[in-house]
């Protein structure tokens, strides 16, 4: 749909539910909270309040449906857009291999403004339907097909950070998909973040810079991206320490890790989210956390393609900023539901163990389970936070981002039987289909 104007300038009253801690839940039942004509949100007023009161009385005052309530819109922080047409498609293969024979024939068809067009549109259109407010996307190496990206953002109303993907190193990308040469890589970033910035009437869509990983990459190319960094301060996003092979790479080429190398070309800031990064050691967590850099934990994709489980609890209790992430298409499904789900899943089998041959006491990594309330958080305010974006929670200052959620919707698939839906939250986490999100909101402008 062309999105609308939605909750702009008006007040809403309904029930909202956030998770500004992992593990807690907020309910604020019949809370009203008032959006400014940008969209930011200007008050958030509770039940029984002086505020509350005077909110009540205003006469653009919209109420969501009874039954229904409110939550923030789904932060992916790892899409690879030009995978889409091959969304659960050639999953069985190492990733080395899929890259070669599959991704990066894909990715090179983007030279072509009119199969990029559809395919793209199509994919925001579905990422918004399915509560998707923000995502950060990898686009491809081409400079055009990755601007007309961040134009049909801006044009179906979904906050998108956007990187042109840096890839030049001829000893692992071919020639059909390669950056001409390091010079062309840094010029062609530097021009693409020049060009969204220019975006007219650009109010959510964000350029970020984009070295694919190490592997792809010369050392002019990361050190020229780095300086880059220093220069527009945008987001910054690579693969970190995905799977045995790409952590083995770095460790062969420079004697250290993804990260220490990442941060040796100052591509390691506040504002830099590492994808995967399933073999950060200590040390590495460590440096992450002193750059307050972000981790993308793409739970479903590492499934097919990362040899091991990312230590999300270990993660956690460091204090690094972490949310969730789908990786289309590494990851067969689109779904921040789904990401949800997986990331509760494989942490269950990090915490046990999965060889039913070994004893139970040596199965698994005791304590490395997380719940389904962790991963709303991480879907939400976490990646608002890895972001530092002020999105994923109902707070004053915060971006009027949401998803209404109808429970009872009849062709979806949360069956409460009447319960109340506030005390069955995980379970509506758990068992919602694209029917039971009834309207999305990106910055009070209704999209989906
Ligand atoms: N490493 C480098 N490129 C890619 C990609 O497109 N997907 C995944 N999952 N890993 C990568
Ligand atoms: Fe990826």
């Amino acid at each position: 749909m062309a999105k609308t104007a939605g909750w702009r300038g008006r007040a809403v009253r309904g029930t909202f539910v956030h998770a500004p801690e992992p593990g807690t839940i907020e309910v604020m039942r019949d809370a009203i909270i008032s959006v400014d004509d940008a969209g930011t949100i200007s008050e958030v007023a509770a039940a029984g309040t002086a505020a509350h009161a005077a909110l009540a009385g205003r006469d653009d005052l919209m109420t969501v449906a009874q039954g229904q309530f409110v939550i923030p819109g789904f932060v992916d922080l790892h899409v690879h857009a030009p995978q889409y047409p091959q969304l659960g498609e050639a999953l069985d293969v190492p990733l080395e291999v899929w890259l070669g024979k599959y991704t990066f024939p894909l990715e090179a068809r983007y030279a072509d403004l009119d199969f990029a067009r559809e395919r793209y549109t199509q994919l925001v259109a579905d990422l918004l339907r399915g509560g998707t407010t923000t995502a950060l996307y990898f686009a491809t190496m081409h400079r055009d097909a990755s601007l007309l990206l961040a134009e049909i953002c801006l044009d179906r109303g979904q906050r998108g950070l956007v990187g042109k993907v840096a890839m030049d190193d001829a000893a692992s990308c071919p020639d059909y998909c390669r950056d001409a040469s390091p010079e062309a890589a840094v010029a062609d970033t530097r021009a693409f973040i020049a060009d969204v910035r220019a975006l007219p009437d650009n109010d959510r869509v964000l350029p970020v810079v984009t070295p694919r990983f190490i592997p792809a990459c010369t050392d002019e190319t990361l050190a020229g991206l780095g300086k880059l960094v220093a220069e527009c301060g945008c987001h910054v996003q690579t693969h970190c320490s995905e799977s045995d092979w790409a952590h083995q790479h770095a460790i062969t080429r420079y004697g250290m890790t993804d990260s220490e190398a990442l941060d040796g070309f100052g591509l390691m800031t506040r504002k830099t989210l590492l994808a995967h990064s399933v073999f950060l050691t200590d040390d590495d967590m460590a440096l992450v956390k002193a750059r307050g850099a972000g981790v993308a934990h793409c739970a479903l994709s590492n499934t097919y393609f990362a040899n091991a489980v990312f230590p999300l609890r270990r993660a956690l209790d460091k204090g690094l900023n972490i949310g969730l992430g789908t990786d289309i298409s590494g990851g067969p499904s689109g779904s921040m539901l789904e990401a949800c789900r997986a990331t509760v899943a494989v942490s269950r089998q990090l915490d046990t163990g999965v060889d039913p041959k070994l004893a139970q006491d040596g199965r698994g990594v005791a304590g490395s389970r997380v719940d389904m309330r962790i991963a709303f958080h991480l879907a939400t305010t976490g990646g608002g936070v890895a972001l530092d974006l002020p999105i994923g929670l109902f707070r004053k200052g915060y971006q009027a981002d949401a998803i209404v959620v109808d429970p009872a919707a009849a062709d979806g698939s949360v069956r409460l039987f009447g319960a109340d839906p506030l005390d069955h939250l995980e379970q509506i986490l758990y068992t919602a289909s694209l029917a039971n999100l009834a309207q999305i909101h990106v910055s009070g402008e209704r999209v989906a």
